[in-house]
């Protein structure tokens, strides 16, 4: 099999906490400090991520909100005009809001609860919108008794009856139309929404339900659709397509209603999960987008989540059976499907990285990574070209900043991992590590029956494999 090892550049003996994220800091300050479009996993210092696992121990989702600010900035001088409102569905850690917030993001909300997490974090309410799809009545409850709270909250509907809806309740605020162009784009079938009849109100139908939503007292000052998720560079033109249908239907809008304040294109903007695709190139994907919306008096607003989060998260894992199978060898590792569900869910791609000293060394073998999940699907690989990997040893899984712990669960009982996030390179727990006990906290509990546990199993994979760690040559475990 033919592949380069998994490229360890980083060869400091120590990782300690004061040392670099970023093993390529030193080439981006001979950059002049410059904003790279793209943090590759290699890019990763792997000693410090190994003094990480080894204090928080493993699955640890790890977050460096310095990248996250960095690619907001990109994103920010690629649409200076535009309402940059990151989607909190990718990352709704309030760290993460926060260090958006402080920038001048907005953030939308695909539930009440991610808009009460937004509040929470500091993001003031005229900076939020709130999308709802076929929204739970608790869900509409919460949205409408926030906007009554605190001015500002626009509220997205993609469909006639949940403008009754909100009327019910008697909403008269913000109001955005979410409409269906009939165009998806994405980087899986799952994720193209922009033509799936769940999302928005059909074109045809769109400008004649935003007047009579205008009629019947909303404050109308939108107009929203979302083309799908993971966009790369060469669905431009399906990206084109899809921004010029906005366009028109936010003219004829803009006709029936008198003005918009804004369109919102939504998010979708792909980052390279793979090691040797390019990352999309912003600057051409905001001309593109100007241009296809053509002449409309309102604010263009944009709503990336994953480009923004993506590449500043990895995930920590560590190895706990190396098995030699007829055709491949399969490494178990301690995060699964429950901890990084994408490569389950949409087959998706993301580098895998052995964090020991020595990897780059190492013969490059075909590897099946899989997780402790009792369940076919629970694959982050299958055949990979990896050094070969030692019972014990420690992992790295790129990209995992975006729709990582988010899409996380307790199938199984396992108990969701920790994080961290950093700042300025220095490392601060964002997130404990779930118990059994967490898991099972919200049952029921009948007379007599208080510890249903057997005892406080903490995580998954916490390490009495440790012992069987193999000899870091350079670490010298
Ligand atoms: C309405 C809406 N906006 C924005 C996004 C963000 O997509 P991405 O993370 O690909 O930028 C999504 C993702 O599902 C979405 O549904």
């Amino acid at each position: 099999m033919s592949g380069r090892a998994g490229g360890e550049r980083d060869r400091s003996p120590g990782g300690a906490a004061d040392e670099p994220v970023r093993a390529d800091e030193a080439r981006a300050r001979a950059d002049g400090g410059s904003n790279p479009p793209v943090r590759r996993l290699d890019d990763w210092n792997a000693a410090r991520l190994r003094t990480l696992a080894d204090e928080y121990d493993t699955p640890l989702y790890v977050l460096d909100l310095d990248r996250v600010r960095a690619n907001y900035r990109r994103m920010r001088a690629a649409f200076p005009d535009a309402e940059i409102c990151y989607a909190a569905k990718a990352n709704a850690h309030a760290d993460v809001l926060a260090t958006l917030a402080e920038e001048d993001a907005s953030v939308e909300c695909a539930s009440a609860g991610e808009l009460r997490r937004a509040l929470a974090a500091g993001v003031p309410a005229d900076r939020t919108h709130y999308t709802a799809v076929n929204p739970p009545a608790r869900d509409l409850d919460d949205a409408v008794e926030v906007a009554t709270a605190r001015d500002g909250l626009t509220v997205t509907a993609g469909a006639a009856d949940t403008i009754d809806r909100l009327a019910d309740r008697g909403y008269e605020g913000r109001f955005c139309l979410r409409v269906n162009p009939g165009v998806g784009a994405g980087h899986h079938e799952k994720v193209r929404t922009g033509a799936d009849a769940k999302f928005g109100v059909p074109a045809d139908r769109a400008v004649e339900t935003l007047a009579e939503a205008a009629d019947r007292g909303f404050d109308v000052v939108g107009v929203h659709a979302h083309v799908g998720s993971g966009v790369s560079g060469d669905q431009l033109a399906a990206h084109r397509e899809f921004v010029s249908r906005v366009g028109a239907i936010a003219r004829e809008a803009t006709e029936a209603v008198g003005s918009l304040e804004f369109v919102d294109v939504g998010g979708g903007f792909g980052v390279p999960y793979r090691e040797d695709e390019s990352p999309i190139d912003l600057e051409a994907v905001a001309a593109a987008t100007r241009e296809a919306l053509g002449e409309v008096d309102a604010r263009l607003v944009i709503e990336p989540g994953r480009y923004l989060v993506a590449d500043a998260g990895v995930l920590l894992t560590a190895a706990n059976t190396v098995k030699e199978a007829p055709e491949t060898t399969v490494v178990g590792v301690d995060a699964g499907m429950t901890t990084l569900l994408r490569p389950a869910m949409y087959d998706a791609h993301h580098a895998i990285r052995p964090l020991a000293p020595d990897a780059a060394d190492r013969e490059a073998v075909p590897q099946t990574i899989t997780g402790p999940i009792c369940e076919s699907a629970d694959v982050f690989c299958e055949d990979r070209g990896l050094p070969r990997i030692a019972r014990g040893e420690r992992l790295a899984i790129g990209n995992a900043g975006a729709y990582g712990y988010e899409m996380a669960s307790t199938y199984n009982s396992r108990p969701r991992p920790a994080s961290v996030t950093l700042v300025g390179g220095e490392a601060r727990p964002a997130r404990r590590r779930e118990s059994v006990a967490d898991v099972t906290r919200l049952e029921v509990r009948r007379e007599g029956e208080d510890d249903r546990t057997d005892g406080d199993v903490a995580g998954t994979g916490g390490n009495r494999d440790r012992g069987s760690m193999p000899a870091d040559p350079e670490v010298g475990e």
